[in-house]
């Protein structure tokens, strides 16, 4: 392949016109609600594709994840669309409103909109979904809480609703659809690991447990987003999960370094339908249950195109590499250096200093992406850009596009990273959303959340639980200011090309 070329000529050359006839014999295939195995998806930067266990994906009726269970109108592929590796791309979400003038069961007010009190379909009351992709989550401070919260900014009027009978306060987070696919490498359920009700942290137990999850799961999504009046039947429930869990997809083909399975990479769904997991496996902070120490080569998809002749697959190549090796400073994040166990073991005491790590620090699950155990951290992007006193994370937030959502302040924990000596000063945590401590009600776990699984980043922008990352350049650009990682012009575009092919 001769590099340089545009897309067209590309297409035009050799035989691949063939492609491009049998994508649109496909799309014929596809209108009639079957989609083949590996039925390829346009995104930004090529194709993505789902290779389901189970055989061709049925998006009819006949398919339970696909048929209307509440009183809405929608299904669980309102918000998961095959076509964006089942997450929600934002430029989907536009055409949708375009297309139906905002009367799509997307936009239904309980949470497509920004507060449920809006019932009309106009632009201003769905900003946040129509801008980020961002759906509302609505969920009640834990009676025990050991914090209180208070709305510092309220933009919309829902920010906190507090029952006057029983002075339950609800608090509104505004978050992007996880995908619902490669769901065998879960370790956590949801951004804050709410429906993680059965651990994922032992291979003796993976598969019942991860079961039990999203059966929960699915009867939650069913009562919330599709308004239901009864929980789906277990039989409804139970083809709802065993359809997600025959789902595999990820970036299939490169505009320009073409197939990604192709001269020796394992990219594509079908490779990662072989990806061996169990929890914990090559764990960075070193809590492998089969002892295996920590490999910063977390990556190895395109490792055969190191020297290949091609530019394309060999900037891939370089991308892979920078992500398993590059080094970043990591301070400040709660979960890992306010963490007492991984304190331990460094020999150290907590706050711990700034240490070395590398993108796998945190992403280590093997040509995945997410942490093979749960660890919800933050990193900042939940962060309050206005309020922020750290300089490395108000650079990082000054290069997101973060959305106008709600701010809370909350009071009543302590400073995890306080100096033992130190002068103690009032504490206060202004964020936007209070993670995995909104629903444990702990201080410690205040502003935390997973890093999701890196798998068909491509078809589904933008980025972060919030939608803060417009696209993968901004990501980056995050990750540079934030963890202080100097990244030249070249290896950003190396990055944003291996994150594109993921
Ligand atoms: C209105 C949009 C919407 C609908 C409809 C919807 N979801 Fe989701 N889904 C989301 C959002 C938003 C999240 C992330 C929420 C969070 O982390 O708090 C999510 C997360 C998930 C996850 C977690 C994946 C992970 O990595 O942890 C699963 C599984 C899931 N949804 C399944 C379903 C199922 C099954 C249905 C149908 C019964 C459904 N969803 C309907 C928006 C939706
Ligand atoms: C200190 C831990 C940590 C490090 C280091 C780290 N990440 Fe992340 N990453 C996370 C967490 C946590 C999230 C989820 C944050 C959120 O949603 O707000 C995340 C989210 C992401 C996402 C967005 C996924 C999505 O679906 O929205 C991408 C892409 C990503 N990281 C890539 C990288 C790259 C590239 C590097 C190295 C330059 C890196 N990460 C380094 C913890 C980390």
């Amino acid at each position: 392949m001769r590099p340089n070329r545009g897309f067209f000529s590309w297409i035009l050359q050799g035989r691949k016109w063939l492609l491009v006839a049998g994508i649109l014999a496909l799309a014929t295939v596809a209108s009639a609600a079957i989609i083949p195995n590996l039925f390829p998806f346009l995104d930004p930067s090529g194709l993505i594709s789902s290779y389901n266990a189970n055989g061709p994906i049925d998006e009819g009726t006949s398919n339970v994840f696909f048929q209307s269970l509440g009183s809405n109108g929608r299904s669980c592929g309102t918000c998961h669309l095959a076509s964006d590796g089942f997450g929600l791309g934002v430029t989907s979400v536009r055409e949708k409103f375009a297309a139906t003038q905002g009367n799509d069961p997307l936009f239904a007010s309980i949470d497509g909109a920004n507060c449920p009190t809006g019932t009309s379909n106009d632009r201003a009351s769905h900003s946040l979904l129509l801008r980020s992709g961002l759906i509302r989550i609505f969920l009640p401070v834990p009676a025990n809480a050991q914090y209180q919260i208070q709305a510092e900014r309220d933009p919309y009027g829902c920010a906190v609703v507090t029952d006057e009978s029983t002075g339950v306060q609800t608090v509104s987070v505004y978050r992007r659809p996880l995908p619902t696919t490669n769901l065998r490498f879960l370790s956590s359920v949801m951004f804050d690991g709410r429906e993680t009700i059965q651990p994922l942290t032992s291979a003796a137990t993976f598969q019942q447990n991860l079961q039990t999850d999203l059966l929960q799961q699915a009867i939650d999504a069913t009562l919330t987003h599709a308004q239901a009046a009864e929980p789906p039947t277990l039989a409804q429930q139970t083809a709802i999960v065993n359809f997600e869990l025959g789902l595999n997809s990820a970036q299939s083909l490169d505009f320009r370094a073409g197939w990604l399975n192709f001269a020796g990479a394992l990219g594509g769904p079908l490779n990662l339908s072989n990806q061996a997991y169990y929890p914990g496996t090559n764990d960075s902070l070193g809590a492998d249950p089969e002892g295996n120490a920590f490999n910063s080569t977390a990556f190895t998809i395109f490792a055969d195109w190191e020297t290949s002749p091609d530019p394309m697959r060999r900037k891939i190549a370089a991308g892979e590499k920078l992500f398993n090796t590059r080094a970043l400073t990591i301070s400040n994040v709660r979960g890992l250096t306010d963490n007492a166990a991984l304190a331990k073991a460094l020999g150290t005491t907590v706050p711990i200093a700034p240490f070395a790590g590398t993108c796998t620090t945190c992403h280590d699950a093997p040509n995945v992406g997410n942490h093979s155990l749960p660890l919800a951290l933050d990193i900042g992007t939940g962060h309050d850009p206005v309020a922020e006193s750290d300089p490395l994370i108000a650079n990082g937030l000054s290069q997101l596009s973060v959305p106008d959502l709600p701010v809370y302040r909350i009071t009543g924990c302590p400073n995890p990273f306080q100096v033992p000596g130190q002068p103690v000063a009032p504490y206060v945590i202004f964020t936007t959303d209070p993670g995995k401590g909104l629903v444990s009600g702990l201080c410690s776990d205040m502003v935390r959340t997973k890093g999701p699984i890196l798998r068909g980043l491509a078809s589904r922008a933008p980025y972060f639980h919030n939608g803060a990352a417009r696209d993968l350049n901004e990501l980056l650009e995050f990750y540079n200011q934030r963890f202080q990682m100097n990244l030249t012009d070249e290896e950003k575009e190396q990055f944003s090309a291996f994150l594109n092919s993921l």
